[in-house]
């Protein structure tokens, strides 16, 4: 009960945030622009992932499976078995270079393609107005699929403007029923937005418990993006599966640490797309609707961040 409530409030927030929207930014493409996006089965939300309404009015499920560093056969396996258990969001990316792994463990599920949400980036060897639409069709060929859900840009660095370009093109042709970035610090995103003639839907940062990312939430929720987590467990840094504050909060609700994470996430209004290569943590951590942090554990989790990447690597 207390999930419908809360995703019903979501989606009653999306609606006025869409309509204030459009009704506030007259650059941007109204939705009956896209010509090819009613080509498009809509997303057939079937199971009990609740789902939201990115800024062009498209579904997606709020929680999702990971797929990075998941290759080969255990790929095959892994994406196989979370659709299986009920996944219907599938994130992967070109430099994952696991596509077609990923495309096979899609084939093998059995399941029907406008039942599922599928999310591939553009890496930036690829950017700029052709290659971008060659990446495009490379990554619909590996994952052996006829159009992408969500396609990412996946760094904001080089050519960005001639990728949204041809982005927004393949989005009009109805290749694409949602364009969006990933890594966008807000100004990028302004950069970005000054020559777009359609707004992302999305962009998908590094987000977890130690790294709260307050100043793109705020700017997000202003711009009507819809914020997705990446490593919503930090990939498992700083000792997040041993952080005592959280194994102390989930004890309250019998639930993990994992289920912690992935419901404080949730209760944010944050997309998250956990990775696991084992069938047992799949399912523990689609096993996070039936219960409601409150708001003292919202406050005493807000107090984790570290407000610092755990990915220096990546920087
Ligand atoms: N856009 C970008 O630049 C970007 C960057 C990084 C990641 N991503 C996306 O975000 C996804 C998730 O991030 P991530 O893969 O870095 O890591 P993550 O989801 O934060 O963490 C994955 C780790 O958590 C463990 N785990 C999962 N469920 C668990 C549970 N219930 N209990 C204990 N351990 C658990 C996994 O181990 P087991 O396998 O043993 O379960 C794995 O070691 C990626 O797969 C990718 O799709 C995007």
């Amino acid at each position: 009960m207390k999930r419908k409530n809360h995703n019903d409030d979501i989606n009653r927030r999306r609606f006025l945030q869409i309509g204030a929207t459009f009704a506030a930014s007259a650059i941007f493409l109204p939705l009956s622009a896209n010509k090819g996006f009613g080509a498009l089965p809509s997303y057939q939300a079937d199971n009990s992932i609740p789902s939201l309404k990115l800024n062009n009015g498209i579904e997606m499920p709020m929680l999702g499976f990971g797929t990075n560093t998941l290759n080969g056969p255990t790929c095959v396996r892994c994406v196989s078995d979370a659709i299986s258990v009920g996944y219907r969001l599938i994130d992967t990316a070109n430099i994952y270079g696991n596509e077609e792994f990923v495309g096979e463990g899609i084939k093998q599920s059995g399941i029907k393609r406008e039942k599922l949400f599928i999310t591939s980036k553009l890496w930036v060897d690829d950017y700029g107005y052709e290659s971008t639409k060659k990446a495009f069709e490379t990554s619909l060929n590996k994952l052996g699929i006829e159009y992408l859900d969500l396609y990412l840009i996946h760094r904001p660095r080089g050519d960005v403007k001639g990728s949204w370009k041809a982005m927004e093109e393949l989005y009009k042709e109805g290749k694409i029923r949602a364009i969006g970035v990933s890594n966008f610090e807000p100004e990028q995103l302004d950069d970005l937005m000054a020559d777009a003639k359609i707004k992302p839907a999305l962009n998908q940062i590094e987000t977890h418990v130690f790294f709260q990312q307050h100043n793109s939430y705020k700017a997000l929720k202003k711009y009507e993006i819809q914020m997705e987590a990446w490593s919503p467990f930090a990939a498992g840094r700083n000792g997040i599966f041993t952080n005592q504050i959280l194994a102390d909060i989930g004890k309250k609700y019998n639930k993990s640490i994992a289920q912690v994470c992935l419901r404080w996430h949730y209760q944010r209004g944050i997309v998250a797309i956990p990775r696991s290569s084992q069938k047992a943590h799949m399912i523990e951590n689609l096993d996070i609707f039936d219960f409601e942090l409150s708001k003292t554990d919202m406050k005493t989790i807000a107090k984790l961040d570290l407000n610092i990447t755990q990915f220096p690597e990546w920087e």
